[in-house]
């Protein structure tokens, strides 16, 4: 593959909750030639995300939002997001509810990758139900966000086996590396 710094690219922000290996991965698929997205602004809710560093080592900017005044919130948001003309938004680990309002606004550009096949296992703590249910198989969702939780159109999906050996770290570590895969390939899906 080769690197871009064509300008054609989709302005993207990412927004994140934790440790960011899925904003890693979408700033490093963003600069082949071949992937039609690049990553200009990262989100978060919390200066604890571990996944901030990337902002310094990647030069991009980064916000962090306070999400406890939801209105004030959108707002604010809302303003970065026009600011750095930014027309696709991922969700990458981000441990917030957007608002039906900003939802709305962002109608059909905001993306998720979500740890389970879905419309199975919404939610949180997947991994474990999955086990717990004596599922053959797990994997990763990459899909739109509507106002209802863990449930807009499907874009990509990746099937992962569970083994007898597998507990819930093992398969969380599986289906990150999937995830690694699918979401840079879904948000090619959407634009080619
Ligand atoms: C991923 O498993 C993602 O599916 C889930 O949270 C995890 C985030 O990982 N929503 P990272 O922060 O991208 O490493």
């Amino acid at each position: 593959m080769r690197k871009s710094i064509g300008p054609k690219k989709i302005k993207t922000a990412v927004f994140i909750s934790g440790k960011g290996s899925n904003l890693k991965n979408l700033i490093k698929f963003s600069k082949f030639k071949n992937y039609p997205f690049s990553v200009d602004l990262i989100i978060s809710n919390t200066n604890k995300a571990k996944g901030l560093r990337y902002s310094k080592q990647y030069r991009i900017e980064k916000k962090i939002i306070n999400y406890d005044k939801k209105i004030k919130t959108d707002k604010k948001i809302l303003h970065f997001l026009n600011q750095k003309k930014i027309k696709l938004i991922c969700l990458a680990g981000f441990m917030k509810i957007l608002s039906n309002n900003f939802v709305k606004k962002f109608k059909g550009k905001i993306i998720n990758v979500h740890p389970s096949l879905l419309p199975k296992y919404k939610g949180l703590n997947t991994h474990i139900r999955a086990i717990k249910n004596g599922e053959k198989f797990a994997g990763c969702t990459v899909h739109y966000i509507t106002s209802k939780l863990d449930s807009g159109k499907i874009i990509l999906q990746k099937k992962v086996k569970i083994s007898k050996k597998d507990n819930h770290f093992s398969l969380a570590k599986k289906i990150l590396k999937k995830e690694h895969l699918i979401y840079p390939a879904a948000i090619k899906k959407i634009y080619n």
